[in-house]
């Protein structure tokens, strides 16, 4: 049996993160100021907390200037709305992101919508969806099923005319992932938690994508051969770090397959980075010199 393909989001986040290094190098050598990035942490989530240290250590490493504010657990919705109402009128902001899920006392879609959407590196505010749909290449992507389409493409993988079957419809991830599937012509089916027969569905995906943050909830008998599997999942299971594919039987199927650490993660931190740097590009008015230019 051949081993699959091991779809690195790891190293091509290097090679993707040196060619921005290098872009916003030189903007600042001809005079320009660095892009700034703002993240936004409310309360003390463990989780929430290792994904910002994550996205404001990527910044610095890159070149970006971020901004990290770490706000009370008990903040309420209008104290955050001052931080974004200040952060959308900064200068030398060019992306504000709120980690989610914010605490139960916030309006979460109130959070969204006031963050100004040429700064809404996260492509959550509903301008920014709605360019989506549109196809419009103005509006921000969200990063993760940003991050995961150029990984498809960096290996070549077609997905013209091929059946994407997409686990989880979240906002995040399943439900802009599979707008950005229906612009590359794939023919896209989204599973959920009302689906009646996952496994019906899986085993007829050229190109499965899961993103429930089940632990292990794929399995071999879920996946056709030599079908490309992308795990979107980051659990943590007995002190471990695990995604939603069993990933040792269903690498006996797969022809292609994402690891968990080092898949996907990465490639949203890349696609955060790279809607970063989009925005300062259109606020500075200067032109991307990467090759890649989301
Ligand atoms: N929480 C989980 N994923 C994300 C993300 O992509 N952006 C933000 N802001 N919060 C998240």
């Amino acid at each position: 049996m051949s081993e699959p393909l091991i779809l690195d989001g790891r190293a091509l986040s290097e090679k993707l993160r040196k060619e921005l290094r290098g872009e916003i190098e030189g903007y600042v050598s001809s005079g320009l100021r660095r892009p700034g990035l703002a993240v936004v942490l409310v309360g003390n989530d463990p989780a929430s907390q290792v994904y910002v240290r994550n996205k404001v250590n990527a910044c610095r490493k890159v070149g970006i200037e971020s901004l990290f504010y770490q706000l009370d657990e008990n903040t309420v919705t209008e104290e955050l709305l001052e931080v974004i109402a200040e952060l959308n009128s900064r200068e030398d902001v060019d992306g504000i992101l709120v980690q989610l899920p914010l605490p139960s006392q916030i309006d979460q879609r109130g959070v969204i919508l006031a963050i100004h959407p040429e700064k809404d590196v996260d492509g959550f505010h509903p301008e920014n969806m709605g360019k989506l749909v549109a196809h419009a290449e103005d509006g921000f992507i969200p990063c993760t099923p940003l991050g995961i389409d150029i990984l498809l493409s960096h290996y070549g993988i077609e997905l013209e005319g091929k059946d994407v079957v997409i686990v989880g419809a979240g906002f995040i991830v399943g439900r802009p992932l599979s707008l950005l599937m229906l612009w590359r012509n794939a023919t896209v089916t989204v599973c959920h938690i009302h689906t009646r027969d996952l496994k019906k569905h899986t085993l007829s995906a050229d190109v499965l994508i899961s993103a429930t943050g089940v632990p292990g909830l794929i399995k071999e008998d879920m996946v056709k051969k030599g079908a490309v599997v992308v795990d979107v999942g980051i659990s943590k299971v007995e002190g471990k770090i695990v995604g939603d594919v069993d990933f040792e039987g269903v690498s006996r199927k797969a022809g292609a397959i994402t690891p968990v650490p080092g898949g996907v993660g990465p490639m949203t931190v890349t696609g955060l980075l790279m809607n970063t740097v989009k925005s300062y590009r259109k606020r500075m008015k200067v032109h991307s010199t990467s090759t890649m230019n989301p």
